[in-house]
């Protein structure tokens, strides 16, 4: 694991901007794994000045997004088929079929699961997975556990994720319980991870993912593992190490 702390929330996006544009620059047709949440907003900004400045392109760009609630219309204000296109495609030249999100709206989740998994395998996998953590260390949405999941599968969201995602809901009742998550397997193939976190209420979980036990109560302890992972930290997400 390379684990690069910077000052603050605008540096950790700043540099996760340099990594993933020069990827793209490097493989146009780059297939980028997406995430959610308010932690890559910033990113999202910056890539967005990027494309405007004509840096990069995303039009030959493949992304496919680590999760969605389930079930919930894509059209909600609070899905994160909408959240993409607020925080990033409607503002590049990404082609809407080039990108990729499980679909909230299936009738049968567990169909639609293994068809996402097969739509990543089609293409060969992901060659850079961005990620985020949830404070109970969930990569995507895939909740600690008692084994690690290993493809796109449906997950009953735990009480600490509905707590804290429940800010983006209007009221608790119309907030899905369920999510269609990409596998910790799914994610541990990619061929670069790129994990970013902020905030001090990240730093108790980003240590115990650095050098805690790999425990699928941790889901994100996994990434211990793989051999091309990068972990950018603002200072307060850092300061337990
Ligand atoms: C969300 C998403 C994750 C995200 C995490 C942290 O629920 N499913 O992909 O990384 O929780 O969210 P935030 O960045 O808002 O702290």
């Amino acid at each position: 694991m390379r684990v690069i702390q910077v000052e603050n929330y605008e540096k950790m996006s700043k540099l996760a901007a340099k990594i993933i544009s020069s990827q793209i620059i490097l493989n146009p047709k780059i297939k980028i794994g997406l995430a959610t949440g308010s932690t890559p907003v910033g990113l999202y900004e910056e890539l967005i000045k990027l494309y405007k400045e004509k840096e990069i392109s995303f039009s030959e760009v493949l992304t496919f997004n680590l999760d969605e609630y389930y079930p919930l219309k894509n059209s909600h204000k609070s899905s994160y088929h909408v959240f993409m296109e607020e925080n990033l495609f409607k503002h590049v030249d990404i082609k809407i079929s080039n990108t990729h999100i499980p679909n909230g709206e299936a009738e049968n989740p567990f169909e639609e699961a293994l068809r996402y998994e097969k739509a990543i395998e089609a293409v060969g996998g992901i060659d850079l997975q961005l990620l985020g953590i949830g404070i109970n260390g969930h990569i995507g949405f895939n909740e600690p556990s008692d084994y690690f999941e290993k493809e796109t599968h449906l997950v009953d969201l735990s009480k600490a994720t509905l707590n804290s995602n429940a800010k983006y809901f209007d009221d608790r009742e119309s907030m899905p319980t369920k999510a269609i998550s990409v596998g910790i397997g799914t994610i541990m193939k990619s061929k670069k991870i790129l994990l970013l976190a902020s905030g001090t209420s990240k730093s108790e979980i980003v240590e115990r993912m650095i050098y805690g036990k790999v425990s699928p109560k941790v889901p994100a302890s996994i990434l211990q593992f793989h051999n091309d992972i990068t972990v950018i930290l603002d200072k307060e997400a850092g300061k337990g190490l």
